[in-house]
């Protein structure tokens, strides 16, 4: 073994949407992770782009300095800098690409471009004492968040296939914008959440999509749900109040079984056994349940994430530079950041 081979020590700086997240790894093992959220959107119901590339703008220096300082990691030790390129909201994407284009200029260090969604898969390999379980290759992972819905097939660190993805909204959207008309606030996965643990998931039954392959769609979802509430409210003006619980549980239940569905054929089909779930929505606990149950009843082998995963970080983004920086998959210094896939 070389002694004097240096350690890879990466500075992670994730600025997607409306989390400004900084992290720092030794070698792959997370040393700190630390993110700053964006309240100023609650009151608008969804995420204002203007508001939050000003929000980057404000937090994106004393995130990096607080992860740094956690780590116990000097500016002048880091080898790589690791940033996401994309997709997301450009205005606040170019906060952390240029500050990290910045930084890796100052201190002439290799700069580490990761997609968002790539960043979400990896994850599972985040490291932060080594007892943690890894998906072998290949595995399928379920990519649902407040953008995207996706199956991808994992078949190394920096090889993934995408097979199926919505055609129009994404899960967590679809989800967001149903809570939003029953004036949950946002985002309003983590409500219907809560509310759907009271609930009955069979009191209602909302519009499932049939559409071929392993590909996604929840508007028809979203516009059956709009409309039944707009008659029941016709009947009785308190409909949401008296009935939230059940409504919430109702389209929870909805959303998940459209995802497993799709998820099960895709399984059935690679005859892949090994399944994680990545991205905001899979905090949802039926989501984690339905997990559970096909784990038992089809004998899958799953991976589902540590919760402060799951949402956006800048982890996930440092373990996914780093396993590019080994592949000596460096950036150019003018790669501009993109806003979507393709
Ligand atoms: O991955 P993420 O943080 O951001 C994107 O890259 O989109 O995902 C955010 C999405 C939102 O739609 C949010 O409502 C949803 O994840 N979400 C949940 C839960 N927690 C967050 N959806 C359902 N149940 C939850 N517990």
């Amino acid at each position: 073994m070389d002694n004097h081979q240096k350690d890879i020590v990466i500075l992670a700086i994730e600025s997607s949407c409306d989390d400004t997240s900084a992290a720092v790894l030794r070698d792959g093992i997370l040393l700190s992770n630390v993110t700053a959220s964006q309240a100023v959107h609650e009151q608008y119901g969804g995420v204002v782009p203007e508001l939050a590339s000003r929000a980057h703008e404000q937090n994106i220096v004393p995130v990096v300095d607080a992860a740094l300082k956690r780590a116990g990691v000097e500016k002048e030790q880091l080898t790589a800098i690791a940033f996401t390129r994309g997709p997301g909201l450009m205005g606040s994407l170019l906060v952390g690409v240029n500050f990290a284009k910045g930084l890796a200029l100052a201190l002439g260090i290799p700069l580490v471009e990761v997609n968002h969604l790539q960043g979400h898969v990896l994850a599972h390999f985040i490291k932060e004492n080594g007892d943690e379980t890894a998906p072998p290759f290949p595995f399928l992972c379920l990519l649902v968040s407040g953008g995207n819905s996706q199956i991808v097939k994992v078949n190394a660190y920096n090889d993934m296939e995408i097979i199926g993805q919505t055609i129009d909204d994404a899960a967590g959207e679809a989800i967001d914008k149903c809570s939003k008309v029953m004036g949950l606030g946002y985002p309003g996965g983590p409500v219907i959440d809560r509310l759907a643990r009271q609930g009955n998931p069979e009191a209602y039954h909302f519009a499932k999509p049939n559409i071929p392959g392993y590909d996604y769609s929840f508007s028809g979802l979203k516009t059956s749900f709009l409309y039944s509430l707009r008659d029941w409210l016709k009947d009785d003006a308190d409909f949401i109040e008296h009935h939230k619980e059940d409504l919430a549980a109702s389209l929870e239940r909805t959303v998940v079984d459209i995802l497993m569905k799709k998820l099960r054929m895709a399984v059935k089909d690679t005859c892949i056994k090994h399944v994680a779930v990545a991205g905001g929505v899979s905090a949802n606990n039926g989501l984690r349940n339905a997990f559970r149950d096909h784990a038992q009843r089809y004998g899958w082998t799953i991976y589902i994430p540590k919760f402060s995963y799951t949402t956006d970080n800048a982890a996930m983004i440092g373990i996914a530079g780093f396993f590019k920086y080994q592949d000596h998959d460096f950036c150019d210094i003018n790669a501009p950041a993109f806003a979507r896939v393709g």
